[in-house]
C-alpha cells in the first residue's frame, strides 16, 4: 500500500473505536489515511484520536471555510485512491444507495469518482430488516464493495451478523481493493496455462484428466483486470476465455510448453494447468482397430515435458514463477517438496480429493507455500482466489520495475 491513500469515513458506531485500530493498521502497510467523522462518530471518538493516530487533519463540516479553503470536499473525496467506510452503519448505507448528500460523509461518498470499501457494522435486526438488505443489494450493484459484516455477539448483547470486520480483514480488503484498482499490474505481462492437456492414442482417442479449467481462467480474468497483458495457454475446456486477455488453445503437453515460451518474456507465470504427465508414446494415425481374437493393446507411455520446471530454467524465466499442486494427500509438505524440485517462486496447493469437489467445482481451499512460509487461505469462490492471487502478485511486484 505505499504510497496510496485512503480515504476513512467514520461512522455513528459502537465498532468505530476499532476504526483506530483501522488507521494504524492501514498506516503500518504504508498507506496515508484522511478521515471524515460523521457528527454521531464524533460522540464515540474524538477527532483529536483519530488525528494524532492518522497525523493528518480530520473532516466533519460540509461547511467549514477553512477547510474549502484548504480542501474543497470534492477534493478531498478524489485524492484518495480508495474511499472506506467503517463502520458503514444503516444510516450512512441508505444515504449513498439513495443519492443522499446532506453532510460531509454523505456529499464525499457521491462526489467520489474512485471505488467505495464498506465495512457494515449494526444491529443484527436493523442489518436483517428489509430496507438494509434492499440498501446493500443496490449498492453491490452499483460497485460498491464490501467487508463483513461477521456473526458473533454484539455491543448490544445480541447474535448474529452485524458485527464490523476486525480491523486486520478490513486492511487485507483494502489491500485488495487497491491492488485490483485498474493499474495494480499495468506494465507487466502475464502467462497463465489452464486446463487440462489431451495425449492422442489414435485420431479419436485420448488420455486426459478432470481439470475444469476455472481456476486458471478466474487468474487470467484477475491478472487482466488489474491491468496485466495477460495470455492465457489453455488445454481444451468448456468455458468462455475472459474479456481483454489473449488466449492460445492447445491439446497437447508439447503444444503448451511451446505455447508458454512463444509468450515469453513475461513478469509473471501462473501455471494452473493439469498437464499430463505421461503421453502414449505412439499416436497412430488411423484409428486403432479390434481385431477378432486380438489382446487389447498395451499402450507404452512416455514422459511429457514438464513446462513449469522447463520455464524455472529458461533463459527468460518469468520474474515470478508460481506453480500449482494438485494433491490428494499430504498437502502442504508435497507442495514444499514440489516448490524445490520443480524451482519456481511460490506453490499455490490445494486438496483435489474427490470429496473436496475442488475438480470441476466453483470453490477452492488453498494455502500459498513460499520459501517463507504457508499461507492458509479460507475456503473461497475460484474468482475470488483469482483476485486475492492477483492482488498477492501485485504486492509482490511493487517496487520492481513495470
Ligand atoms: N506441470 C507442468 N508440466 C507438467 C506437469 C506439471 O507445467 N508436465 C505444472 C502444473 O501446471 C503445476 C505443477 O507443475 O503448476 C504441479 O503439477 P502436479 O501435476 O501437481 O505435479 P507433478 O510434477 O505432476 O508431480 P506429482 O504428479 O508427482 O504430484
Amino acid at each position: 500500500m505505499r504510497g496510496k491513500s485512503v480515504l476513512l469515513i467514520i461512522g455513528g458506531g459502537i465498532a468505530a473505536y476499532k476504526s483506530l485500530e483501522l488507521i494504524r493498521r492501514l498506516k503500518e502497510r504504508g498507506a496515508t489515511v484522511r478521515a471524515i467523522l460523521t457528527a454521531a462518530a464524533a460522540e464515540f471518538v474524538t477527532p483529536l484520536s483519530v488525528a494524532s493516530l492518522s497525523g493528518e487533519k480530520v473532516y466533519s463540516d460540509l461547511f467549514s471555510l477553512t477547510d474549502e479553503a484548504e480542501m474543497g470536499h470534492i477534493q478531498l473525496s478524489r485524492s484518495a485512491d480508495l474511499v472506506v467506510v467503517a463502520p458503514a452503519t444503516a444510516d450512512l448505507m441508505a444515504k449513498l444507495a439513495n443519492g443522499l448528500a446532506n453532510d460531509l460523509a454523505s456529499t464525499a461518498l457521491l462526489a467520489t469518482d474512485k471505488a467505495v470499501l464498506m465495512a457494515p457494522a449494526m444491529n443484527v435486526r436493523m442489518w436483517n430488516h428489509a430496507a438494509t438488505q434492499r440498501n446493500f443489494a443496490t449498492l453491490k450493484r452499483d460497485g460498491v464493495l464490501f467487508v463483513g459484516p461477521n456473526d458473533g455477539e454484539m455491543a448490544c448483547g445480541e447474535f448474529g451478523p452485524g458485527r464490523m470486520a476486525e480491523p486486520n480483514e478490513i486492511a487485507d480488503a483494502v489491500e485488495r481493493a487497491l491492488s485490483h484498482a485498474p493499474g495494480a499490474l499495468s506494465g507487466f505481462r502475464a502467462l497463465v496455462t489452464a486446463g487440462p492437456t489431451q495425449e492422442p492414442l489414435d485420431p479419436v482417442r485420448f488420455i486426459a484428466n478432470r481439470s475444469s479449467g476455472k481456476q486458471g481462467y478466474a487468474i487470467a480474468d484477475a491478472l487482466a483486470r488489474a491491468g496485466a497483458e495477460t495470455t492465457l495457454v489453455s488445454g481444451p475446456v468448456e468455458i468462455a476465455p475472459p474479456s481483454g486477455v489473449k488466449l492460445l488453445k492447445v491439446t497437447t503437453a508439447r503444444e503448451m510448453l511451446a505455447a508458454c515460451e512463444s509468450a515469453l518474456p513475461a513478469d509473471i507465470a501462473v501455471m494452473t494447468a493439469a498437464v499430463a504427465d505421461w503421453r502414449p508414446e505412439i499416436s497412430a494415425n488411423n484409428k486403432i482397430k479390434k481385431e477378432p481374437g486380438a489382446a487389447a493393446p498395451a499402450i507404452r507411455m512416455v514422459e511429457n515435458p514438464d513446462i513449469l520446471a522447463t520455464l524455472a530454467r529458461h533463459a527468460q524465466r518469468p520474474g515470478l514463477l508460481v506453480g500449482f499442486a494438485a494433491e490428494t494427500d499430504n498437502v502442504v509438505a508435497y507442495a514444499q517438496a514440489k516448490l524445490k524440485k520443480k524451482g519456481c517462486d511460490w506453490i499455490v496447493a490445494n486438496d483435489v480429493s474427490p470429496a473436496t469437489g475442488i475438480m470441476g467445482g466453483d470453490r477452492n481451499t488453498v494455502h500459498i507455500v513460499t520459501a517463507g512460509g504457508v499461507e492458509d487461505w479460507p475456503d473461497l469462490d475460484k474468482r475470488e482466489v483469482g483476485t486475492r492471487l492477483a492482488a498477492k502478485i501485485a504486492g509482490a511486484l511493487k517496487g520492481t520495475a513495470a
